[in-house]
């Protein structure tokens, strides 16, 4: 198959210069939208096809579209940031591509090609290049690709017809609060994959069965919800869509390994390599909640905190359950973290040198 090529099919200005910086001010998370987004179709019979910038709207879809009635669909989450010069970069885009691929494997959707998904971010980034917003406060362009099945039939098989979508949305911070540390509910009701299950796949039914549990975790006054593994129900597993970790006084960070059921998260791996590289000791491991909690109260572990694109890093200061209520360190936002956190950032928005080589210039 030869590249796609994602060109304009049209100029797409939906909202007036003055009302696109209205909102680069104060974003939110996915509320606001580009101009533009990439679109192209896999067909069975002739593969990726028709790739095309067009403007932002709604999409036409058959009311007996499988995806409506079966969930086959896959996503990704990523940004683009700009830097103090005005260029734009983001951050490890081709574990992305590879992870979407590794998602539509397990989905039985087609996979794209990396230097397609590449070429369709780097295109839709340049249409779309005013609203990127300024590196002042941490905002930046969430980038949302994603796939499903199209096609008009309602047997049970992988869809014959598929849609693949790039739609960008400035984004400031995730949680409402902001970096402040997070109240997170361990539910014992509910697991969000099991063995041999969707876990490690970006797809939105994970999303979908966490979102009872979040209703859950909400109604007890918490941000988020605490997974265990569905077997044994004592494992951490993670957030309803951020992986976890643990700092320890003795200078271990520890995360729960991946175990086919966790989100291989690119933050998660950058946090690794970043915490070696400043000397603590990385642990992937089995983290049995129990123990975890023993350790909070001890002051064995001193600080936790959740991280994904969307969410970067954020502290966690508490856990609740039906058995009581554990604060991590102070409650407050670990020293470490924001350190953690401080790096990651500040390359991604060239403060630090990107000395792994992990930005890409769109
Ligand atoms: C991301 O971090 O980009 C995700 O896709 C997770 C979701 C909670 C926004």
């Amino acid at each position: 198959m030869s590249a796609l090529t994602f060109t304009p099919a049209a100029t797409a200005r939906r909202i007036t210069d003055d009302e696109r910086a209205r909102i680069l001010a104060a974003p939110g998370f996915g509320q606001h939208f580009t101009d533009f987004m990439a679109h192209a179709r896999w067909t069975v019979s002739e593969g990726w096809t028709g790739a095309e910038l067009v403007p932002f709207g709604p999409l036409q879809l058959s009311p007996a579209a499988a995806v409506l009635h079966y969930g086959q669909e896959i996503f990704e989450g990523m940004k683009a940031f700009r830097h103090a010069d005005g260029s734009v970069w983001t951050f490890r885009p081709e574990q992305n591509a590879r992870r979407m691929m590794r998602s539509a494997r397990r989905l039985a959707l087609p996979e794209l090609p990396e230097r397609d998904f590449l070429e369709s971010v780097r295109a839709l980034v340049a249409a779309d290049e005013p609203w990127v917003p300024q590196p002042e406060g941490e905002t930046s362009l969430y980038l949302r690709p994603f796939m499903f099945a199209s096609e008009e039939f309602l047997g049970v098989r992988a869809s014959h017809t598929v849609d693949y979508y790039v739609i960008a949305s400035p984004a400031g911070a995730y949680f409402p609060r902001g970096v402040q540390p997070l109240v997170v509910w361990v539910t014992d009701t509910y697991a969000r994959a099991g063995a041999g299950g969707t876990g490690a796949a970006k797809c939105g039914g994970n999303y979908a069965s966490s979102l009872l549990a979040k209703n859950e975790a909400v109604s007890h006054g918490a941000d988020e919800v605490m997974f265990l593994d569905s077997e044994t129900h004592t494992a951490i597993d993670e957030l309803s869509g951020m992986n976890v970790f643990a700092i320890t006084r003795d200078g271990r960070i520890l995360t729960p390994r991946l175990t086919g059921s966790i989100l291989e998260g690119v933050t998660r791996e950058s946090v690794l390599q970043l915490a070696a590289d400043r000397g603590l000791q990385p642990v992937e491991t089995t983290l049995v909640m129990s123990e975890v909690l023993d350790q909070i109260s001890s002051g064995e572990i001193t600080e936790m905190f959740a991280c994904g694109t969307a969410a970067v890093i954020t502290p966690i200061g508490e856990y609740r359950s039906q058995d009581g209520t554990w604060t991590i360190g102070d409650g407050g936002s670990g020293q470490t973290t924001l350190a953690l956190r401080e790096e990651l950032t500040g390359i991604q928005y060239g403060r630090v040198p990107d000395r792994h080589g992990w930005l890409t210039r769109l």
